[in-house]
C-alpha cells in the first residue's frame, strides 16, 4: 500500500501510517536509495556502525546514485541559473528527473522523499512510521537553492526537514532519515528492546547510563545500580527518566496523559522533595 502523508501539491499533511507486514510474516530488507550529487558522502556512512551491520545482515540496502550520471554534456552539468534572476544556482530538472526514473525502476513501490527545510518535521514518530510501513524510499538530496519546482511537483511523494535550519545540502538529512529508521527495524539494534527504551520512544527521555569504573574522579554510581535489586532499579530508572524529562523536556508530558505507573513514580518523587524543603 502506497502512503502519503505529505502532498507537496497542496502543502498540507494528509494520510494514514500502516504497517505493511501483518504479525509474524518476515520481514523483507527496506531499500534505501540517495540520489546525490556526492555519492560518497553517503557510501562513507553506510560503511560503519549499526548502518554497516544492517547492511551486511540484509535487514536494510542502502544505494547511492550520482545524479551527475545522468547528465548528457561534457561537463556533466546538474544546475543552472534561476529563471527571473536572483543569486544561487538551481538543480537542473532533466538528470534529476531522469534519476528519479530509474530509481523508481528499479524499486516501483518505493516512496520518494525530497530533503528540504520547506517539509515536514522528522521526528522520533515519524522515523517510527516509516519503519513500519517499511516502504523503500527513494531520498533526493539537494543542493544550490534546490530542486526546480516541476520535479518536486511531478515526481516527489513526500517532503522530510531534519529541523528549522538551511544546511547545504540533503545528503545530512538522508543519512539521519537512514540512521534513524534503520534503528527501529527490528534486528537492527540486535537488543530488540533498546530502541524501546530510548530517548521519545515512550514520551519522556532516558534515563541515565552509568558505567565502570564504580568511582570516577571520586564520583560513585549510583548504589541502586550495583545493588543487583531489578525491581529497585527498573524503580529507579523510571523515576530519573520522569525527572530529567520534567527539567528538561518538559513539553513531552504536558502534551500526553501520563500512565498510573508515572503518575506513581512521580508522585514519590514529589514527596521527597517536600521532605528536603519542609521547614
Ligand atoms: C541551501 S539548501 C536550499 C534551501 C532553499 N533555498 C530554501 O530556502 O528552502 C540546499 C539543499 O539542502 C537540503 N536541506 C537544507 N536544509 C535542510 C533541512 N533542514 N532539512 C532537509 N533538507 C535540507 C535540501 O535538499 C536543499 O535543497
Amino acid at each position: 500500500m502506497k502512503l502519503k502523508f505529505f502532498s507537496p501539491a497542496t502543502g498540507g499533511a494528509c494520510g494514514i501510517f500502516e504497517p505493511a507486514r501483518k504479525a509474524g510474516q518476515k520481514r523483507r530488507a527496506m531499500n534505501f536509495t540517495v540520489l546525490t550529487i556526492f555519492p560518497e558522502m553517503v557510501d562513507a556512512f553506510s560503511q560503519h556502525g549499526i548502518v554497516r551491520r544492517a547492511v551486511e545482515s540484509g535487514t536494510i540496502s542502502c544505494r547511492t546514485v550520482d545524479i551527475r550520471d545522468y547528465t548528457k554534456d561534457r561537463h556533466r552539468t546538474v544546475d543552472d541559473r534561476p529563471y527571473g534572476g536572483g543569486s544561487g544556482m538551481v538543480m537542473k530538472p532533466e538528470p534529476l528527473a531522469a534519476a528519479i526514473r530509474d530509481a523508481r525502476n528499479a524499486y516501483p513501490s518505493a516512496r520518494t522523499v525530497l530533503l528540504t527545510p520547506q517539509g515536514r518535521g522528522f521526528t522520533q514518530e515519524a522515523a517510527r512510521h516509516l519503519a513500519d510501513a517499511a516502504e523503500d524510499l527513494i531520498l533526493v538530496c539537494g543542493r544550490y537553492e534546490g530542486i526546480d519546482e516541476r520535479v518536486c511537483q511531478g515526481l516527489i511523494d513526500d517532503e522530510i526537514s531534519v529541523g528549522d535550519y538551511v544546511l547545504s545540502g540533503g545528503e545530512v538529512p538522508a543519512m539521519i532519515v537512514i540512521d534513524a529508521v534503520t534503528r527501529l527495524i527490528p534486528g537492527a539494534l540486535g537488543g530488540e528492546d533498546s530502541a524501546e527504551k530510548e530517548t521519545f520512544v515512550q514520551g519522556r527521555i532516558e534515563h541515565a547510563h552509568y558505567t565502570r569504573p564504580p568511582v570516577f574522579e571520586g564520583e560513585p554510581v549510583p548504589e541502586v545500580l550495583v545493588s543487583g535489586n531489578h525491581a529497585r532499579i527498573e524503580a529507579w530508572r523510571l523515576e530519573t527518566s520522569l525527572v530529567r524529562t520534567l527539567l528538561k523536556r518538559p513539553d513531552l508530558l504536558l502534551e500526553r496523559a501520563l500512565t498510573p505507573e508515572e503518575k506513581k513514580a512521580l508522585k514519590a518523587w514529589c514527596r521527597k522533595v517536600e521532605t528536603l524543603v519542609a521547614d
